[in-house]
């Protein structure tokens, strides 16, 4: 069952605090969309519910903490990830919590339910920004917040219809139509992905490619056993830093400067000097957001014409 939101950012907030009281802990992924870092991080603790943000890739240490933290009632995941498209073993993350008697909730945006089933994996809710993919054309703004049972459905309810989070229904309308064709553009949207990152891995000018569905990406194995394919989001670092960013995103032509992701249109951004440029270089750096990385959503366009974009812009 799901609840449609005003925003992706809607229905986390709405997710979470349905499920958290003053007094308890959550344990989060490292890598998370800004919104809900902050949300955890600055939010959440002016009302006395506190946040840890760990490294899934360490499922011992994760136990450990589970164990030693008995305040922790809820799991927050995000997989796959910004920046470098990590992603988290969904199942055996599920498979500790239940142990514990803990929640799982997973940010689902990057992968959509096409390519990505938490409830099929042991996750207890799920959400999305249906501005993404889910809508595909960059046309509204919402979130859902899916429920795997008719008892986690009615707890998120009561909080989604107290805090008024609900979409409006032009935007549902918007969402309906996009929806329709979400598995026939996730096909191609990987497929152009998978080409793109290729090109981009061995191209001179650039030192590193992260995308899940190269085979050098540390959870490539991962991702194709919880993933029907790795998604449209990938990142990459040129060599030439801050300025050589710039000047390769002022040269694209078909890629569309934006933060956003999952419409029909290839995007790219340059965190250092869009999203990120407001936080110092050393806890970007921290966050893995180097100077010269470039993020991108590959769209739909044909694949001949954004490689041949790209290589004019590096050239
Ligand atoms: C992974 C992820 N989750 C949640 C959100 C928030 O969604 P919205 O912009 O619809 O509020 C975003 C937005 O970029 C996102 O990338």
């Amino acid at each position: 069952m799901g609840l449609l939101t005003a925003s992706g950012q809607a229905a986390m907030a709405a997710m979470i605090m349905a499920n958290v009281s003053a007094g308890d802990t959550i344990l989060s992924s490292q890598s998370l969309y800004g919104g809900t870092q902050e949300f955890l991080a600055n939010l959440l603790p002016r009302f006395g519910v506190s946040c840890s943000f760990q490294d899934f890739s360490n499922l011992e240490s994760i136990d450990t903490t589970l164990q030693q933290t008995p305040s922790i009632k809820l799991i927050h995941l995000e997989t796959p990830a910004n920046p470098g498209m990590q992603c988290i073993d969904i199942a055996a993350v599920s498979a500790l919590a239940a142990k514990y008697n803990v929640l799982v909730t997973v940010d689902n945006t990057f992968a959509t339910p096409y390519l990505q089933q938490p409830f099929q994996l042991g996750a207890d809710l799920i959400f999305h920004s249906t501005t993404k993919f889910l809508n595909g054309h960059g046309t509204a703004i919402g979130g859902v917040i899916v429920g795997k049972d008719q008892q986690s459905f009615q707890r998120v309810y009561h909080t989604y219809k107290l805090l008024g989070v609900n979409a409006n229904p032009f935007d549902a309308f918007l969402l309906l139509q996009g929806i329709k064709t979400l598995a026939t553009r996730m096909d191609k949207h990987c497929s152009n992905a998978l080409a793109v990152a290729r090109f981009l891995e061995q191209h001179t000018a650039i030192s590193k490619v992260n995308y899940n569905g190269l085979e050098t990406h540390p959870h490539y194995a991962l991702s194709k056993i919880q993933m029907r394919q790795p998604g449209a989001v990938l990142s990459f670092e040129l060599k030439s830093g801050f300025e050589g960013a710039v000047t390769f995103i002022n040269r694209l032509n078909i890629f569309v400067r934006a933060v956003s992701l999952g419409t029909t249109d290839s995007l790219v951004s340059h965190p250092a000097s869009m999203s990120h440029a407001g936080v110092a270089q050393t806890q970007r750096l921290k966050a893995g957001i180097t100077d010269g990385l470039i993020r991108m959503s590959v769209g739909l366009e044909d694949i001949q014409d954004l490689i041949a974009d790209l290589e004019q812009a590096l050239g």
